[in-house]
């Protein structure tokens, strides 16, 4: 039962990996700073077991890998900050956030419903042969299980036990160590979510100032949840029927609802339908959605998370 690994520096072995990839399968691959959790980041499929794998997870937005410069500002609107730090430091152990360029594939579950999208194109040269083979952005988290250290050789990849992991590419180990600092250059000001070895005075002396936002991890620190996904619309949780005015997001058809989360009651349906189909029905222009209970069990514990969220008071 226990997961193959195989050489990130073998052609074969990547292009196995590839095929693998593309049939929406989970690869865990050497990168320079850490071991990334991989899957195709335009399918919300494959990219709902990357969640499932590192097991109570938050629906918190990953990071897409792309081979160059070139495909990631096909995905994402470069700003001339942006091609500053690009140019300085990619590829390299720095991801951008940028605004979703027109057209972009990468799923919704991805992004975590958000606008921007984070790109990163790895220094590793074995790794950037892996994307460039598979021809599409590859969202890749730290391969470790939620709450773990981050891996930094295929033996603590290993070590995880991850469910549904297809094939481990060792690239022996990381030489960074730490996971690459995250810049948003989305906006006027280029913002620091994340520091890394990529270092604030680094981007300073190219950009000039930048904003700083909190530390340690972006999305859990307190005061970034405004970088979560918000539906226009109030959101009613755990309802058993639809009141004036609702339209309901439905799961298993308990409401009767026409949005069904997964009409099967499949968890990891669900998480694949979440953010596109919040985002569906904040388009309609709906008065209000009422959201049919969801069992805490795999998934739906991360689902569950974001749902209170998008129902608790807005500030
Ligand atoms: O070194 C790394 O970056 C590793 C290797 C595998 O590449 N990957 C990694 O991915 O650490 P992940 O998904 O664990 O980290 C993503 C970080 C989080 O802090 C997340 O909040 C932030 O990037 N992030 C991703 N998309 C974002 C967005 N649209 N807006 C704001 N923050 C975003
Ligand atoms: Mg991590």
């Amino acid at each position: 039962m226990s997961v193959p690994i195989r050489p990130l520096d073998d052609p074969d072995a990547r292009a196995e990996a590839a095929r693998i990839l593309r049939a929406g399968g989970l690869v865990a691959f050497a990168t320079e700073t850490v071991y990334g959790l991989g899957a195709d980041a335009t399918d919300e499929t494959a990219v709902a077991k990357i969640f499932a794998a590192k097991g109570r997870p938050r629906f918190n937005p990953l990071i897409s890998h792309v081979p160059d410069v070139e495909t990631a500002f096909a995905l994402g609107q470069a700003t001339e900050a942006a091609r500053a730090v690009a140019q300085a430091f990619w590829p390299g152990p720095l991801t951008l956030v940028l605004r979703r360029a027109e057209g972009c594939p990468i799923a919704w579950l991805t992004s975590a419903g958000l606008e921007t999208v984070a790109i990163r194109v790895p220094g590793k040269p074995d790794a950037r042969a892996l994307l460039a083979e598979v021809g599409r952005p590859i969202a890749a988290p730290s391969a470790n299980r939620s709450g773990r250290v981050s891996p930094t050789n295929a033996a603590h990849v290993a070590a995880e036990g991850f469910d549904g992991l297809d094939v481990i590419l060792d690239g022996g180990a990381c030489t960074v160590g730490l996971e690459s600092t995250v810049l948003d250059v989305s906006g006027e000001t280029p913002r620091l979510l994340r520091p890394g070895s990529v270092t604030r005075e680094q981007i300073e002396a190219l950009v000039g100032p930048i904003e700083l936002a909190g530390h340690g991890d972006a999305i859990t620190a307190p005061g970034m949840l405004a970088s979560h996904y918000a539906p226009a619309a109030p959101v009613r949780l755990n309802a058993t029927e639809l009141r004036a005015g609702e339209v309901g997001l439905d799961f298993a058809g308990h409401l009767g609802a026409e949005a069904d989360l997964s009409p099967t009651g499949d968890p990891v349906e669900a998480a694949a339908n979440l953010f596109a189909l919040l985002r569906a029905l904040d388009r309609q222009g709906v008065a209000a959605i009422a959201v049919a209970q969801i069992p805490e069990a795999g998934l739906g514990a991360a689902i569950n998370d974001r749902l209170r969220r998008a129902a608790a008071p807005r500030g």
